[in-house]
């Protein structure tokens, strides 16, 4: 069942946040959580699940909608028109930031350095165009004025880590509502580390015994243990601000996994081409192979390495990648409407990769 959300649980858990966070409603309902049953049957497991924050909004899912309730809201409640984002050229927050300023009659504009080039990149790019970026690409092509919000990378600071605060007290509440068993292992991808970083404080905050896996998918000097122990106290602090008083929390829970990562960021591995396929094969979901393919290939390898421990456990594939199809829109946009400094995307051969 997928419960209506009228104001985060946070501001139930935390009263006194209320009216003092900003906030407003972009993720209507609960995301599910769904039994992968086929896919138990292959494994010889009993308990495996997906978090569905590939549907957090109608309008574009994926990890960003949850971040992105408190940082528009802290963009409009200072009458900021336009909201400057900054990420690869095949960035999901940078789509996700078009797509909820058409939705908000704001301006996005994005600052974009180079990544490998994949048939998920240039969607993304055609996405960015439909809905009017304003585009500074290459990354030293930055806007010379500053009557615009920025919107941290990932939307990764504080108060975006918030939303995923509140997604692991929504999990709670599945858990109590007889959903889902409580998990014993959450898989989740870590770049800007925002997502893991509110899971990880989230799932203290909550009460469950949950361990979180978090699968580096980025460049080490920015993604690692660290920087998500960093983010979760930084949080603890910016809540505290507030008034509260939530105890500094330890991080036993926090398993760092690097080994699924590869050669480079976005060029997938073969474990993460098999587990895109597995996935799809088996339960009909679509991964893409920069974070989420990633992500599902450390899990396969955990349950393949721990199978007779884990049999009866309850595993968790967090789903951060958005599933709105937007085939019908990608069709429409033509390339050459990009800056001309991009069209080498749309130019050189793409890798073949068989998903
Ligand atoms: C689909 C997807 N999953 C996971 C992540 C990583 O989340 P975070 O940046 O919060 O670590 C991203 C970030 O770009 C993403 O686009």
């Amino acid at each position: 069942m997928s419960e209506t959300r009228s104001k985060p649980l946070l501001f139930e858990k935390y009263p006194d946040l209320e009216g003092k966070i900003p906030w407003m409603k972009l993720v209507p309902t609960q995301t599910p959580v769904k039994k992968l049953t086929k896919l138990e049957d292959k494994l010889g497991i009993n308990s495996l699940w997906v978090k569905c924050d590939d549907i957090t909004s109608p309008l574009y899912g994926g990890n960003k909608s949850r971040k992105m309730e408190f940082i528009y809201a802290d963009a409009l409640n200072q009458n900021y028109k336009k909201i400057l984002t900054a990420g690869t050229i095949g960035s999901n927050q940078c789509v996700a930031n078009a797509i909820f300023c058409d939705q908000l009659k704001l301006k996005p504009v994005a600052v974009m350095m180079d990544q490998p080039v994949s048939t998920f990149v240039r969607d993304n790019l055609l996405l960015d165009l439909y809905y009017k970026t304003e585009f500074y690409y290459p990354i030293n092509a930055i806007p010379k004025t500053d009557d615009f919000y920025y919107m941290v990378v990932g939307c990764s600071n504080p108060l975006g880590t918030l939303g995923y605060i509140d997604a692991a007290f929504e999990l709670k509440n599945q858990v109590d509502n007889g959903e889902i068993p409580e998990p014993d292992y959450i898989f989740v991808p870590t770049a800007s580390a925002g997502t893991a970083a509110g899971l990880t404080l989230g799932i203290k905050l909550a009460g469950l015994k949950t361990n979180i896996h978090a699968i580096q998918v980025s460049y080490s000097r920015d993604c690692n243990f660290r920087a998500i122990r960093r983010l979760s106290n930084r949080t603890i602090k910016y809540i505290n601000s507030f008034g509260n008083t939530i105890s500094d929390i330890t991080f036993e829970h926090l398993h760092y996994n690097e080994e699924y990562y590869g050669i480079d960021y976005g060029i997938p591995t073969p474990e993460c081409i098999e587990a895109i396929k597995i996935l799809k094969n088996g339960e009909d979901i679509i991964l893409e192979p920069t974070y989420s393919g990633k992500t599902f290939a450390a899990l396969l390898g955990f349950v393949h390495k721990n199978k007779p421990n884990i049999k009866n456990k309850t595993i968790i594939f967090w789903n951060t990648f958005n599933s709105r199809d937007f085939t019908d829109i990608i069709k429409q946009v033509d390339y050459h409407d990009l800056p001309k400094e991009l069209h080498w995307v749309f130019e050189e051969p793409l890798p073949d990769y068989r998903f």
